[in-house]
């Protein structure tokens, strides 16, 4: 595949494809060019009879903050055909395994792609975040689906509704992460990973994956097109105006008014 954006830099490492988000300096946000490019690499990994296995990470404090904010206020997601859900399509309908690896903060999606990852490794220093309230937003990416069903209502809504940062040690007790490690440690051990798994008889491999997303598949689709209008909506919102303006004001949002 052609590289169209260098913040998402495509790594050949034989069976394994690594996907590294590459923009330090806005903290790895997500834009629709690199979404677009996440989305590329992806299907084209799908389609590469020699790739085996994705691994995506980060850079080295940070793994992304998110959907970039100023593209939220300036080319919002339309619809399915958006960058951002094209991403998230190609992610949760990969037929190869993905492996995550999380230094540092993985910040609104950067936490709800997880979820449609296979295994997730994170270092001991990593935090994570599903901030979407705080932003007058709601749940995107399937999570008001993925997120009860995994550690159970009260402590998805902990997570939704206070969108308080939390730690990997926390992730690990919830389930979202496999296993933390060192920061030093972090990337070789989960490119050990993927490389055991790349080892297998990929046949089975990518069947049993289909096997263990198939019960959820429809569910997760069906979640995803009823969140996606709202989020769309709730993007137009006073609160989530009142919210982006606060962050770039580098000022706490004030929401007595609405
Ligand atoms: N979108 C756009 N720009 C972002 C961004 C985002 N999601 N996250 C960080 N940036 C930018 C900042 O505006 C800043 O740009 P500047 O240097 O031009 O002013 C730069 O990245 C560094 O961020 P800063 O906030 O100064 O770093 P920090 O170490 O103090 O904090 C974070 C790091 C990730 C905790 C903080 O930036 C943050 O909370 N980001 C927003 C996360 C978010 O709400 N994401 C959307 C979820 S739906």
């Amino acid at each position: 595949m052609t590289e169209k954006t260098n913040e998402i830099r495509v790594h050949d490492e034989g069976t394994v494809l690594r996907l590294q988000i590459n923009r330090p300096e806005k903290k790895n946000a997500l834009t629709l060019e690199m979404y677009s490019a996440l989305a590329e690499a992806i299907r084209d990994a799908d389609r590469q009879k020699k790739v085996r296995v994705i691994l995506l990470h980060g850079t080295e404090d940070c793994f992304t903050s998110g959907n970039d904010l100023k593209d939220f206020l300036n080319s919002p997601p339309q619809g399915d055909e958006s960058p951002v859900m094209q991403f998230l399509l190609a992610l949760s309908q990969a037929q190869k395994p993905v492996v995550a690896v999380v230094q540092g903060a993985a910040i609104g999606i950067g936490t709800t792609l997880l979820l449609h990852c296979d295994l997730v490794y994170a270092s001991t220093e990593a935090r994570f975040q599903l901030p979407f309230v705080n932003l007058g937003l709601c749940p995107e990416a399937a999570s008001s689906f993925i997120l009860p069903q995994l550690m159970g209502r009260q402590r998805a809504a902990e997570l939704i509704l206070l969108g308080e940062a939390f730690s990997a040690e926390k992730a690990l007790e919830l389930g979202i992460v496999n296993q933390t490690f060192s920061s030093q440690e972090l990337l070789e051990r989960g490119l050990e990973q993927a490389r055991k798994l790349a080892a297998l008889p990929p046949s089975a491999v990518r069947l049993s994956k289909a096997l263990l997303v198939k019960g959820d598949a429809r569910a997760i689709a069906q979640t995803m097109a009823e969140e996606t209008p709202l989020f769309m909506e709730r993007l137009e919102s006073p609160e989530a105006k009142e919210a982006f303006a606060a962050f770039f004001e580098r000022r706490k949002a004030d929401f007595s008014k609405f």
